[in-house]
């Protein structure tokens, strides 16, 4: 039977959505809790919708039942803190599963590169169901940075690079697309990402906020994305030499959230 996909994924596997003005809002980003969660030191998360409600960011397949990334619940001491970004991922009307505040620390383009990987967003997702995909708002403003979406690994000519200035928004299959940011600066980024069904409610909703399929990449010159290109081939080499130097099969990139 498969999947139900978005129209507005057909053209790209991705859509650019209008831009949201939030300088009026609070920053709600600021208040809420960060746990930690897997993390490099790089990144933390705050909870906004959770398998259980609880503050914690596990995956939903590793819960007790196990089961796919739909049907979220509110994590009620971050959403009494940030009620505009709950409506805001509530609006399109369709089922919310892992919602939660993304905080970047500044990073490389060669490293970003490298953390690269492709989310396991539809674990145990029923066929005959929607497919789960993300919406990202961009919430501090970050022109300089870009979400990196890549249809292969290594191959650069696939790569698109999204500007992240305040209130970008987007919606991407990153279960299709390799994807990390590369986020440029010197203070932290924060970035909304929800967990949404496919369907009519969400193409609704894309319809509705002029989703486009396409957009300029973020221009570079071909001297740094070489540079960076190597940084990275250099890492992945690195990385397989140690693992093979330890005796380990190399599992291969997974998904650094689940
Ligand atoms: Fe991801």
């Amino acid at each position: 039977m498969g999947y139900t996909r978005l129209k507005a994924f057909e053209e790209s596997g991705y859509v650019i959505l209008d831009s949201y003005d939030q300088a009026a809002d609070p920053k709600e980003w600021l208040d809420v809790e960060y746990v930690n969660w897997k993390s490099s030191g790089v990144t933390r998360f705050a909870p906004l919708a959770s398998a259980f409600g609880e503050m914690e960011c596990n995956g939903f397949w590793n819960h007790t039942p196990p089961r796919t990334d739909k049907d979220g619940v509110w994590v009620q001491a971050n959403v009494e803190k940030a009620p505009i970004l709950q409506r805001r991922a509530a609006e399109p009307g369709a089922n919310v599963g892992r919602c939660r505040i993304i905080e970047l620390q500044p990073n490389e383009y060669g490293d970003a590169l490298y953390n690269m990987h492709q989310d396991d967003n539809n674990r145990l997702n029923p066929d005959g169901t929607g497919w789960i995909v993300r919406g990202f708002f961009n919430l501090t403003d970050n022109p300089d940075s870009v979400m990196i979406l890549r249809e292969d690994r290594f191959d650069p000519s696939t790569e698109i690079r999204i500007p992240l200035p305040a209130g970008a928004q987007m919606i991407l299959d990153t279960q299709r697309f390799w994807h990390a940011v590369w986020h440029q600066g010197t203070e932290p980024r924060y970035c909304l990402i929800t967990s949404w069904e496919s369907g009519p409610e969400l193409d609704a909703y894309i319809a509705k906020y002029h989703g486009m399929p396409h957009i300029e990449n973020y221009p570079v010159s071909k001297e740094t994305a070489e540079k960076a290109e190597a940084h990275f081939l250099g890492r992945v080499e690195a990385r397989a030499a140690a693992l093979a130097a330890a005796g380990k099969v190399d599992e291969g990139v997974k998904d650094p959230e689940a």
